[in-house]
């Protein structure tokens, strides 16, 4: 098999770069190693930037984000049991994030993709990139039981944190950048509508807990737990129970309980890998770099490398100047890095470490003061929340 761009993994990375490129009029093929169903029932956070938004509008992938999307003002800041909402349009000129969950966005790319013809393969499982700093690099996968091989000129590594792309990059040149952190989100699903009509991040001393939302009649609630938590440890009861706890109010707000139709835990990392490009392999989305959740970036940052390296390979195939190629890793790597300091910044401000001293508790209780009390605080959380524009 033979095509221009391999594209290894159907994520919203390599999904939206295959619906770009067909756009620009070059070929691809796209490997992904799991079914179509769990593709498209995957649960990620659905947080989008404008900068995303508009790039979803470009590819001509927009349609029913802007029929059910929700335009979201602001989020909502919980401490000491307090309430403090974060304006985003009143603190950054008119920004604001849309709330459309990204197993929709899978579905809608999935569904143009094979509309127009275009080779996606699920359940064909990339095993090695060879070649990466040849001018003919290769991808082996295995598909149907077969194994095969795809050549091609340029290969696109958006096989997410677990994938093989970012192995073919040799020790010796790669660089690795990483952060654990002491806990886990335990996630679940409810069938009910949500409790409120934006976010909202609670810092409490019994740990962080996040009110979001998938629909008008579907929350979508997390609890830090410490790392290494098994969810199944975790009944419905006892879940309630401590989402109530860490939401409570001295103003009576009252959090909706409803059936648990999803429970698992996430980990919580920090990770870049440097550069994001070896040869003609380029990583781009989870294969490159992973933020901590609280913040939602992570879809945002790899619709960011799509983009970026869909038009640095037009630009190349309409020029024949590599030059938009040859700065693609340093392009993105400056938006990640921006976003791993907003995300860890929203993890430390509102997790509470196991270990956490008297002293780091004021200090953290101080920072959400500052946030919610000075306006220069409070935009530099909603600047870096709503995006900066791609580049
Ligand atoms: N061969 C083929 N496909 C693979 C392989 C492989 N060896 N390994 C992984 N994949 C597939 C996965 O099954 C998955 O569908 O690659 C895809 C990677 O998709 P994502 O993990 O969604 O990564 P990405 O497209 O970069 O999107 C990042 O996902 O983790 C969230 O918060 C993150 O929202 C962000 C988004
Ligand atoms: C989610 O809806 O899954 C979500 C929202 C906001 C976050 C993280 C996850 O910061």
């Amino acid at each position: 098999m033979r095509t221009t761009v391999g594209i290894i993994g159907a994520g919203p990375a390599g999904l939206l770069l295959a619906r770009l490129l067909r756009n620009a009029g070059i070929d691809a093929v796209v490997l992904e190693v799991r079914d179509r169903a769990h593709v498209e029932r995957r649960q990620r956070a659905g947080i989008l930037e404008q900068g995303t938004v508009d790039a979803l509008r470009a590819a001509g992938a927009g349609a029913r984000m802007d029929r059910e999307g929700l335009r979201h003002d602001g989020i909502e800041l919980r401490f000491d049991r307090r309430r403090h909402r974060v304006d985003f349009p009143a603190l950054t000129g008119g920004r604001s994030v849309t709330v459309y969950p990204q197993t929709e966005i899978c579905k809608d790319l999935i569904a143009l993709h094979l509309e127009g013809g275009g080779p996606l393969l699920f359940g064909a499982e990339a095993l090695a990139v060879e070649g990466a700093d040849t001018g003919r690099p290769r991808v082996r996968f295995r598909h149907e039981g077969r194994e095969d091989v795809l050549e091609c000129a340029y290969v696109a590594g958006c096989d997410g944190f677990r994938g093989v792309s970012r192995g073919a990059v040799p020790a010796g040149i790669g660089r690795t950048f990483e952060q654990r952190y002491p806990f886990g989100w335990l996630g679940i699903l409810a069938e009910v509508p949500p409790s409120h009509d934006e976010l909202v991040y609670a810092r409490h001393d019994r740990g962080f807990a996040l009110l979001s939302m998938r629909s008008p009649a579907v929350s979508r609630l997390y609890l830090q737990v410490p790392e290494g938590t098994d969810a199944r440890e975790w009944s419905e009861e006892r879940i309630w129970r401590e989402l109530e706890r860490r939401f409570e109010t001295a103003d009576g707000w009252t959090l909706r309980r409803g059936p648990v139709t999803q429970k698992s835990v996430t980990s919580v990392r920090s990770y870049v890998h440097e550069p994001m490009r070896h040869g003609r392999l380029f990583l781009a989305g989870d294969a490159a770099h992973v933020v901590p959740p609280t913040g939602a970036k992570g879809l945002n940052l790899a619709v960011g490398d799509a983009v970026t390296l869909a038009r640095a390979l037009a630009h190349e195939r309409e020029t024949g100047s590599a030059a938009l190629l040859d700065a693609y890793s340093a392009t993105c790597l400056r938006r990640v890095w921006q976003a791993e300091r907003f995300s860890c910044d929203m993890t430390t401000l509102l997790h509470r470490a196991p270990d956490a001293t008297a002293f780091e508790d004021r200090l953290q209780l101080a920072r959400l003061e500052r946030v919610t009390s000075s306006r220069a605080a409070g935009t530099d959380l909603a600047e870096a929340y709503t995006g900066f524009p791609l580049e």
